[in-house]
């Protein structure tokens, strides 16, 4: 087709303009391409009840302070009746919420608060595996002819002493357990109390579609997907010729039970779920591959299945390799087939960001360059609660001194990053009037919600100018990646550009030392007028040639 531009009428030719740029762009965004999702870990938020452990109308209670840090989403750790063998993790009933996090009531005003602020909750929904005690398994490991006996997987190996495979499970020993009374073993990735569903059971996928189908009509804009690496299994069951090293990142990646292609059916077949049920609602999903090349196939062939599988790639870095930072950067803008890519350093599995990248010395700067690299690449940012006040991880012999209480029923070596949020400096800072189920940090008294949102200095201040950043900076909101290089291996630079031609520009120092650049990969130099964000302050890069302080980041824009 022909268009005669100099004929048409101004309307028709903006008609026009707005069908080439605007429309496109309107069918393709969602929600969550540019949001900031925030995980709470219900049990550490906000205390209301007076029980030392935080519930879902703490959540609630909090939304303010959530709209006002710029969060879209929420993503909400397990709040389901549990034995709590892994604090949630282990369900023992998909459809309901357990009495120490309130009830069903509770969990339809948290979304319904939500929403008026413009705030969603995905719910955390734990597809690999199940309680021990869930009413599934108890049927199931109730006899070799139980209607769900085939629920779950069982074998029979080579009697008790010898398991059907040396498999090793993520959490350590073998992926086996042995049943006395039904004389099998039954197979479970990561704890015994654990037992993995049998997902090649039509009757198992059917009934966790369900699952699903309930939290979406009850307000769930999606969900958070724990372990989807490991919903099948090689059903021959063969021996690993190579057991992985103990606290490997192999550990989780083997041959034969993590990665299957069947993954890919099931999680299509649940996304189809949602397209039926919420169609705007998403997945989340926490999917560690190998490769970007995997990573990329979880969109699925016709973007539909995964909207926004987590990067591990990038989400494993420990250490501030520029480098490797710019690598998987420039492979989830690039080699994800459209995907929105998910960035991710932090989450209630793991220390705290302060003590996993902070030097002893510079922590504070390290974790503002942390939360830059995190919400500046174009994509979905993901954080963790406290991330925005610098909470720290509480160490071991801390821990140990609390001790274990009904609240705490036994120690778990990520206790340490799932302290209580520090609200304020009163005792247990805000969180409870009780003794709190974890111990409080040490450094409640000026790392906390009411000192910090008041200092311009705070780390606070700079999550949040960040955020208000990504969503109002044109370039940095609708902007598509630019790769740079740098010409320093300690710095990492890019940019976002708008179609229209705003540009902002990124530059982060992963060195203690100043560095000098000579940043190339623009066409032309674009015209920087200011910088928008800066630690420390930083004049306006007039052409490529700049230097940048330790640690520091400098954002600059042309508008
Ligand atoms: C991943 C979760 O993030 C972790 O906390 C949990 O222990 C395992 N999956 C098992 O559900
Ligand atoms: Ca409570």
């Amino acid at each position: 087709m022909n268009y005669n531009f100099a004929a048409m009428k101004p309307t028709l030719l903006l008609a026009l303009l707005l069908s080439f740029v605007a429309l496109p762009l309107l069918a393709q965004s969602h929600w969550y391409d540019h949001a900031v999702i925030y995980e709470i870990y219900p049990r550490s938020f906000q205390d209301t009840n007076g029980d030392g452990i935080g519930d879902l109308n703490g959540v609630t209670e909090h939304l303010d302070y959530l709209k006002d840090l710029g969060v879209d989403a929420i993503w909400l750790s397990p709040f389901f009746p549990s034995p709590n063998a892994d604090f949630g993790y282990d369900v023992a009933d998909y459809v309901n919420v357990a009495p120490e996090y309130g009830t069903l009531a509770d969990w339809d005003k948290l979304v319904k608060a939500a929403d008026q602020r413009g705030i969603r909750i995905l719910v955390d929904f734990v597809v690999n595996h199940t309680s021990d005690q869930h009413p599934w398994f108890l049927e199931s490991r109730s006899s070799r002819t139980n209607p769900k006996r085939d629920w779950y997987i069982w074998k029979d190996g080579g009697g008790p002493d010898k398991p059907p495979t040396h498999w090793e499970s993520g959490f350590g020993g073998y992926t086996w357990t042995w049943d006395d009374k039904t004389r099998q073993w039954y197979y479970h990735f990561f704890l015994p109390q654990q037992p993995d569903l049998n997902w090649r059971n039509p009757d198992v996928k059917k009934a966790m579609y369900d699952v699903a189908r309930f939290w979406l009509k009850r307000g769930a804009s999606g969900f958070r997907l724990d372990a989807t690496p490991y919903l099948f299994e090689d059903p021959k069951f063969p021996e690993d010729p190579n057991p992985p090293a103990a606290h490997s990142r192999d550990r989780f990646l083997r041959p034969y039970n993590a990665g299957l292609p069947e993954v890919h059916d099931a999680l299509r077949g649940l996304r189809k779920t949602l397209d039926d049920t919420r169609p705007e609602s998403v997945l989340l999903a926490e999917s560690l591959t190998p490769n970007i090349q995997e990573l990329a196939k979880l969109y699925g062939p016709n973007h539909d299945e995964v909207q926004l599988p987590m990067n591990f790639l990038f989400g494993d870095i420990k250490t501030l390799d520029a480098r490797e930072f710019k690598k998987q950067i420039d492979d989830a803008e690039t080699k994800l087939n459209g995907g929105t890519p998910v960035f991710l350093l932090s989450n209630h599995d793991r220390a705290r960001i302060w003590d996993v990248f902070g030097d002893g010395k510079h922590n504070q700067q390290i974790s503002k360059l942390i939360a830059a690299l995190i919400l500046t690449p174009p994509g979905t940012a993901q954080m963790y609660y406290g991330d925005e006040l610098a909470m720290k991880t509480v160490s071991k012999p801390e821990l140990a001194d609390f001790g274990i209480t009904p609240k705490r029923p036994h120690p778990d070596g990520r206790d340490g990053g799932r302290t209580p949020m520090q609200w304020d400096s009163s005792k247990n800072a805000g969180f409870t009037t009780d003794t709190p189920w974890l111990p409080i940090a040490k450094d409640f008294a000026t790392v906390n919600v009411a000192k910090e949102s008041h200092d311009p200095n705070s780390m606070y201040a700079w999550y949040s100018s960040l955020i208000h950043l990504r969503k109002e900076n044109v370039a940095m909101r609708d902007g598509i990646y630019v790769a740079l290089e740098s010409g320093n291996p300690h710095v990492v630079a890019f940019a976002c550009q708008q179609k229209l031609g705003e540009t902002a520009l990124i530059v982060l120092n992963m060195s203690g030392a100043e560095q000098k650049l000579e940043i190339s990969g623009f066409a032309s130099w674009p015209k920087f007028s200011r910088v928008l964000l800066s630690s420390p302050s930083a004049p306006t890069p007039h052409s490529g040639s700049l230097n940048i302080a330790p640690y520091g980041v400098m954002i600059a824009a042309t508008d």
